[in-house]
């Protein structure tokens, strides 16, 4: 297959190349594609050497595949264009996802929602799909009646000029550019993404209605919270969900750990419980501190957490193009 990577040179473009190589993708061609400040630039897939492209000529070399994730605007121009030149899309922005003609996919949940005729895909927000994944299987089971949810969200969510700040800051650089309002070292920041006119952010409003899309039901009831804490990588959830049937804490722990690319790590004796430097580098989701909500009846709280740059980005989108290509739904 001839794959093009769009913002192959930023934080999720890296894991992307890295997650496609391991996985061993059947790329024949590699386009590598960022803006026009790195076309030129080599850049190293299975120890051969791609110069990286603008969007302007990737986009008549007509991949048959595009795997975007370089902003939301690059995606609302762009996707378009290498969809009309035959290529299909699969979008890590937040450009196409509730757009109600693109299809918002975590494979494991919803992949049999996709159909030839989809040129443009958008894949789920971090946060949204370490979420869904812990909680599909249970809302089967138990339906979900309401969730809470707060965020303690790594810097490398926010891309490569966060990581950035987050070291120049730990190590004593002063000057450093910015991506956030503050320091982020030693603080946590109540603000990810923009601020809406209801008063949450925009990562906030992605968590209340992407799940309802993934699962195809908005009977259940969200809100959420999210914060940006100085973790490099790995977003961490507290999730409290309020389930209409009840259950047993046991079959709760059975059901997530039949599900696959959920990880149970719940072992009080042992302080075992899942946190952002276990996940890191790993595709799995990983759920703990399961316990019942003892205040509010068939209420449960766990703690899920995932590596944002793998399965919260860059390996969901490899497996929604894998799922394409094993059901023959990509242009032949
Ligand atoms: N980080 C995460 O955990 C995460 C998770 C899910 C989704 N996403 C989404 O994925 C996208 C990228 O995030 P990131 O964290 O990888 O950001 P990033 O590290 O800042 O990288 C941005 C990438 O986009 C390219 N780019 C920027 N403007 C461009 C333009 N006008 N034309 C072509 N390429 C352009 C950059 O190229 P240059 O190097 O040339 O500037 C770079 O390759 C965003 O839409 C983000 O919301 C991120």
């Amino acid at each position: 297959m001839k794959v093009a990577v769009v913002g192959a040179t930023g934080m999720v473009g890296t894991v992307m190349l890295k997650v496609l190589a391991e996985r061993n993708f059947p790329v024949t061609e590699l386009i590598p594609v960022a803006s026009a400040r790195s076309a030129g630039k080599q850049l190293e897939y299975k120890g051969k050497n791609y110069t990286v492209v603008t969007l302007e000529d990737a986009v008549k070399m007509n991949a048959d595949v595009a795997l975007f994730s370089a902003g939301g605007d690059t995606s609302l121009e762009w996707a378009p264009k290498f969809a009309a030149a035959g290529t299909t899309v699969v979008d890590n922005s937040s450009a196409w996802r509730m757009d109600p003609t693109k299809k918002l996919v975590v494979p494991e949940i919803n992949g049999d929602v996709l159909t030839a005729e989809d040129k443009i895909i958008a894949n789920p927000n971090c946060s949204t799909i370490q979420l869904v994944m812990a909680l599909a299987p249970l809302h089967k089971k138990y339906k979900m009646k309401r969730l809470i949810i707060s965020t303690y969200q790594s810097v490398s969510g926010t891309g490569v000029a966060a990581v950035r700040q987050l070291e120049n800051e730990q190590n004593g650089i002063t000057d450093g550019e910015m991506a956030y309002n503050y320091p982020i070292n030693r603080n946590a920041i109540p603000h990810c993404d923009v601020f809406m006119e209801n008063g949450y952010t925009k990562e906030e409003m992605k968590l209340v209605k992407e799940p309802k899309k993934i699962l195809g039901d908005d009977s259940f009831a969200v809100t959420a919270t999210a914060v940006r804490i100085p973790t490099a990588g790995g977003h961490s959830e507290a999730v409290n969900v309020e389930f209409a049937n009840d259950f047993d804490l046991a079959e709760v722990r059975a059901i997530l750990e039949a599900t696959p690319g959920v990880i149970v790590q719940d072992d009080l004796d042992n302080n075992i419980y899942p946190m952002p430097a276990l996940a890191h580098d790993k595709d799995e989701v990983f759920v703990g501190r399961i316990r019942r909500d003892e205040s509010l009846p068939n209420t449960l709280n766990m703690w899920i957490v995932a590596d944002n740059l793998r399965k919260g980005a860059a390996t969901n989108t490899v497996q929604i193009a894998e799922y394409l290509l094993a059901q023959g739904l990509l242009p032949a």
